[in-house]
């Protein structure tokens, strides 16, 4: 099957289309036959050795995390699912004909393989990262760096449980904020001051998604513990304030499956930005890293 993968730690220039043997379902897994899948920053990370102490990769490394396709074998064990069945989910090497899923949920029909391909990491990064907080409904949040794939859904699971938002993004993104219900503002100077007028009444929490201006956050709640970064893997050790970057949910299918329902509800939706073919995976991880997504990049594989 042709696969996206590198050889040495580098620049997207390192990833290569290659042909390599078919991967199995182990048991608990399903492979699928991909139709997209979907990018994270932690694709390129990975593949500019930004991780090679605390997780060293063994060459060749195939890419991506995120997918939707159909199922063609299924693994010992697996119940519920069927080979022809149209699922998403997260796996390895997801950038490839086929791939392997751990933890999946089933694609309702209203939802299109591109779309679902972006929902995994972004679905249970949000939730995961709102779960820290014990929020309230009626309660006000700050989300930093919230027009990507993880503020994006961040900003609709926050509204769903009735939590009202201000969501920071350039000028550029306040369109896409105000249509998830959140209420926009600039980052850069004066974002304290800028937040202060918005929230009159102060701010139970603050997610930074963005990995910048903790100290900022901090200022704005007045409890570094109320503040919680995915993306600043200094600021725990630093400011005292909670890091969620490993401890990922037992069973992210239970919210890969709720993404699903509201979806066919009408109430939860991840625009897709921009769609890459698997050739130009490399195109799409450069994309990626020039940091400026709305909604979720993708790649398409069949
Ligand atoms: N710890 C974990 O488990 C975990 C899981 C998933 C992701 N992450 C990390 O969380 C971050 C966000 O992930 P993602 O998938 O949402 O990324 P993404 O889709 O690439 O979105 C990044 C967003 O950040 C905004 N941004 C960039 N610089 C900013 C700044 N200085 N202040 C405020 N916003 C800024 C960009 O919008 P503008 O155009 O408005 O700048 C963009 O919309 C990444 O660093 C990723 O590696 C961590």
């Amino acid at each position: 099957m042709k696969a996206v993968q590198f050889s040495e730690y580098g620049g997207p220039e390192v990833l290569r289309l290659v042909e390599t043997p078919e991967p199995h379902p182990a048991a608990g897994q399903v492979r699928i036959a991909v139709r997209a899948a979907g990018v994270n920053p932690i694709d390129w990370k990975l593949r500019a050795g930004y991780f090679r102490e605390q997780m060293p990769l063994t060459f060749p490394s195939g890419i991506g995390f995120d997918a939707s396709g159909v199922v063609d074998e299924v693994g010992e064990g697996v119940t519920g699912v069927s080979v022809g069945d149209a699922v998403f989910g997260q796996g390895i090497n997801t950038v490839a004909q086929h791939a392997i899923l751990t933890n999946w949920a089933h694609k309702p029909d209203s939802l299109s393989f591109d779309e679902a391909a972006g929902y995994p990491t972004a679905v249970e990064t949000a939730t995961r990262a709102l779960g820290l907080l014990n929020l309230k409904s009626g309660e006000t949040i700050l989300v930093h760096g919230a027009a990507g794939g993880v503020g994006t859904a961040t900003l609709q699971f926050a509204h769903q449980r009735g939590i009202a938002v201000i969501a920071t993004g350039r000028e550029a993104k306040h369109q896409h904020l105000r249509s998830f219900g959140a209420r926009p503002t600039t980052y850069g100077p004066g974002l304290v001051e800028r937040v202060k007028l918005l929230a009159p009444n102060g701010l139970s929490a603050a997610l930074d998604f963005a990995g910048s201006d903790v100290p900022d956050l901090i200022e704005l709640i007045g409890d570094p513990s109320r503040v919680v970064t995915i993306a600043d893997f200094h600021a725990p050790q630093k400011y005292g304030v909670q890091g969620s970057f490993t401890e990922f949910q037992k069973n992210p299918e239970l919210i890969f499956a709720e993404a699903a329902l509201l979806h066919s509800k009408g109430v939860f939706r991840m625009p897709v930005e921009e769609t890459f073919p698997i050739e130009k995976a490399s195109a799409a991880q450069k994309r990626s890293e020039a940091g400026r997504v709305t909604g979720k990049l993708i790649i398409k594989v069949t």
